[in-house]
């Protein structure tokens, strides 16, 4: 199969340029004509300067109202002013094991499971198979009968890019190209009819390609995803903002970004046995209480086309995936001060 398109007939295109020494008078012209007002009971008696004729304005599109997707991520669509909207391209991005692939994952199990819409799911960063395993063995998630449902592809695109041989039923042929790539993924997406997609992640897509090569690949994914109606997550696991402060160039194209981050933070039960304490008089030793947890949070730092939460959102991962708190965090910082007053009472 050949994935170059320059052997198109010229002529396909409406506006490309036509020789008018090739023009055939027995089609037609539409054109502004000599004598085109002979006969039709014109008087030039009281000559005026005739108006041009008026060109036709295309038809204008009608305003649509913006559809929205549950994501069917608890606590996520409130956070988004009531879900994703229908046809767009997201950036979902994290340092590693920030949340990125279960996200992702839950956003297309669960449109299949609840919400009838069937997905794509490219990888490139794990094998179909370990994902398949993590999903199932973590969650509960079982990929592969919906793949046999025909419900979802998940497409391998790492083993090509590694040089290896893969077993998988949707795979990108060797030797990796992303020509090769944009082909298997419109290929999946109208196997399965799917509507949402998701591509994890970037990062390995990107490899080596300059910032203007990378600019112009995700336009041109994100033209061929829309232009089939998928809601999509690109998922980076880069930040966003490089080191000499520019915005990295998916940040442009994307129409909204979903930022995930995890860090270690001070205990929240350790706080409030403090709390205690000092409310019953005891000594403070906050040494004795510090107990380090992993903390995780998402925002929204862009999303065109609605108002969006501008808090930092806790969301925890238990056995049913991801769960995030819709209300504002109450900061530590907060909490101190609360505490401190006390105090000085
Ligand atoms: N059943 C579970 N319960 C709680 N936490 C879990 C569970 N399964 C996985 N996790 C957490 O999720 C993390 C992995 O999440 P995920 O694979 O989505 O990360 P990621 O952002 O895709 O990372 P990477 O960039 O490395 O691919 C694990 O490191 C672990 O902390
Ligand atoms: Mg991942």
């Amino acid at each position: 199969m050949s994935y170059d398109d320059q052997g198109q007939p010229a002529n396909n295109d409406p506006y490309s340029y036509q020789d008018p020494s090739q023009y055939d008078p027995s089609q037609g012209y539409t054109g502004y004509e000599s004598g085109s007002y002979e006969n039709q009971g014109y008087d030039n008696s009281g000559y005026a300067p005739t108006p041009p004729p008026q060109e036709q304005q295309p038809a204008r599109p009608q305003l649509q109202q913006l559809q929205r997707i549950p994501s069917g991520v608890p606590g996520f669509d409130q956070i988004v002013g009531g879900g994703l909207i229908r046809d767009r391209v997201y950036l979902l991005s994290g340092p590693a094991g920030a949340g990125k692939t279960i996200f992702s994952t839950q956003f297309l199990y669960n449109g299949i499971s609840k919400y009838n819409e069937n997905g794509v799911y490219v990888v490139l960063e794990e094998t179909p198979q370990q994902l398949r395993e993590n999903m199932y063995n973590s969650f509960g998630w079982n990929i592969q009968t919906y793949e046999d449902n025909g419900n979802i592809v998940v497409l391998d695109a790492i083993s090509s890019r590694l040089g290896l041989s893969s077993a998988e039923r949707y795979v990108v042929p060797r030797p990796f190209t992303l020509e090769s790539l944009l082909y298997e993924i419109q290929n999946a997406i109208q196997t399965v009819n799917a509507r949402r997609v998701v591509i994890d992640s970037l990062d390995a897509m990107s490899l080596e390609l300059t910032q203007v090569d990378l600019r112009s690949l995700i336009q041109r994914l994100t033209m061929i995803l829309k232009s089939f109606g998928c809601t999509t997550l690109l998922v980076s696991g880069q930040a966003e903002t490089t080191s000499q402060g520019r915005k990295s160039v998916e940040e442009y194209v994307v129409d909204g970004m979903i930022r995930l981050h995890h860090n270690l933070e001070e205990s929240v039960s350790g706080e409030t046995t403090l709390e205690q304490n000092a409310l019953q008089g005891n000594s403070l030793e906050e040494d004795s209480f510090s107990m380090k947890v992993r903390s995780r949070k998402i925002e929204i730092p862009k999303m065109r086309g609605t108002s969006h939460s501008q808090y930092q959102h806790p969301f925890i991962i238990n056995e049913n995936g991801i769960e995030i708190k819709s209300e504002p965090e109450v900061t530590k910082r907060l909490r101190r001060a609360i505490f401190k007053a006390k105090q000085v009472d």
